[in-house]
């Protein structure tokens, strides 16, 4: 996996069809997204039960590119290796899921995989400062995390202030909650690159009427690409 600071799309499955995941994926690849977000949800970190390592051991053949995997699990540690060994490329944890992150971000590299932080939308910017040299990707919610097809929340003060604490660092600020056509520009206009979409991507379309994602994923691109910094 190479490092650019190109826009990425990235549709969540959270708003796919969950008996067709496989072709999901591939319909969404083949409609232009850049990376496949698997959203991992415990019941217990957040409300709301998706699944483990086992679907997405399942989904990782019909992913030819990159797989990004949200875990909003606590405890974050002892499932590591198990989505690492699943395929993930990108496995990103919550720096609220325990307390000791900085230990959670080393055994993600540890385990091959790139190390991402998500910060919660009532976490501050300055919660990645000192770990910003253990990632890869910084996460910054958009939504409070649990479910699809919530109301955006704007944290642009928060996306340009860990832009600059980046600096030249080859880190990806992803934004993962309420991404559409008219919010896009915001947040890609703070300086985030990986634009993560659920129902923005997957409303009105299906596997047997593909080509609406492209339609949604290039609408998405386009909005961003206009004012990207
Ligand atoms: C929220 C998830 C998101 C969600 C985004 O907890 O982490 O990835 O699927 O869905 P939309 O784009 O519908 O807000
Ligand atoms: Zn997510």
């Amino acid at each position: 996996m190479s490092f650019d600071r190109k826009i990425k799309i990235a549709p969540s499955i959270l708003a796919a069809d969950f008996a067709n995941f496989g072709q999901e994926c591939e319909a969404v690849e083949a409609q232009g997204a850049d990376w496949v977000h698997v959203d991992v949800m415990d019941g217990h970190f957040v409300p709301n039960i998706t699944f483990g390592p086992a679907t997405c051991a399942a989904i990782r053949p019909h992913i030819k590119g990159v797989m990004d995997v949200h875990l909003m699990i606590a405890p974050v540690d002892p499932s590591i290796e198990a989505f690492a060994k699943a395929g993930a490329d990108v496995i990103t944890a919550h720096v609220e899921a325990g307390p000791h992150i900085h230990r959670t971000l080393q055994a993600i590299r540890a385990s091959g995989a790139k190390a991402g932080l998500a910060l919660n939308p009532g976490t501050p910017a300055s919660a990645a400062e000192p770990l910003l040299d253990l990632v890869d990707l910084v996460c910054v919610m958009t939504v409070n995390p649990g479910f699809g097809g919530q109301k955006f929340i704007d944290m642009g003060d928060k996306i340009k202030a860990l832009r600059a604490m980046i600096g030249d660092r080859p880190v990806h600020i992803e934004i993962d909650g309420g991404v559409d056509v008219t919010t896009a520009p915001l947040v890609a206009g703070a300086g985030a690159d990986v634009l993560v979409a659920g129902s923005a991507v997957f409303k009105g379309g299906s596997v047997s009427d593909p080509e609406v994602y492209g339609r949604n994923i290039r609408a998405i691109r386009a909005a961003a690409e206009g004012v990207y910094v």
